[in-house]
């Protein structure tokens, strides 16, 4: 069986900031026609429905692994078409991330890597959390944006993925942003 994520994420800026930080940081550096690929709509999509509906060009797909999220996104859409002109969310693991189902981004956001995935995910032979992030780092264009979140309760396990990456010269660190850590691919 799937290894679905049994809540609906509600919006919880104190609690989980990343979301909101997220569109504050795009916005202040006023970057437009971007496409974006977003780890963990939560049930509120703010990033998809805000980014994608702010006149900024940029085009949204996320991902959830909750069916509640994801009705969510459906019933949004059938009260406010006009989101899904530049919103897409899909239903799926991230963990079965395969390149050839998804187009180039210029941004990448894994905010989540290392909170959900366990033996679940193994018994279908999941990628692993490595495997994971390299796979939507061969989706970011070159000099594109991969963001992740410190944080985020796993950062203990997810920092010394991210930093083995950027040793290894497959992401380059290029600062901090509130509670974000920006890196590139390399141009
Ligand atoms: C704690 S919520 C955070 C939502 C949103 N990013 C926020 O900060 O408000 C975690 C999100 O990760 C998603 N998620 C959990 N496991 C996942 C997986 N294996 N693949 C894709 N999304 C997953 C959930 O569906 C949910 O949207």
């Amino acid at each position: 069986m799937l290894h679905v994520w049994e809540e609906n994420w509600g919006l919880r800026v104190a609690e989980c900031p990343c979301d909101v930080h997220f569109i504050e940081w795009v916005r202040e550096n006023n970057l437009r026609n971007q496409s974006i690929y977003h780890f963990g709509t939560g049930g509120h999509h703010v990033v998809g429905v805000e980014l994608g509906g702010d006149g900024s060009g940029n085009t949204i797909v996320g991902i959830t692994a909750s069916t509640g999220e994801y009705e969510d996104f459906i019933q949004m859409s059938i009260e406010r078409p006009k989101i899904l002109a530049n919103y897409m969310a899909f239903f799926g693991d991230i963990y079965l991330t395969n390149p050839r189902l998804l187009p180039d981004f210029d941004i990448v956001t894994l905010f989540h890597v290392a909170e959900f995935r366990s033996e679940k995910n193994d018994s279908y032979g999941a990628l692993t959390e490595r495997g994971m992030i390299e796979a939507l780092l061969s989706k970011t264009r070159p000099g594109g944006y991969v963001l992740f979140y410190p944080g985020s309760y796993a950062w203990a396990i997810a920092k010394p993925l991210v930093e083995a990456m950027a040793a290894e010269g497959q992401i380059t660190r290029e600062g901090a942003y509130k509670t974000l850590e920006i890196y590139r691919k390399p141009a």
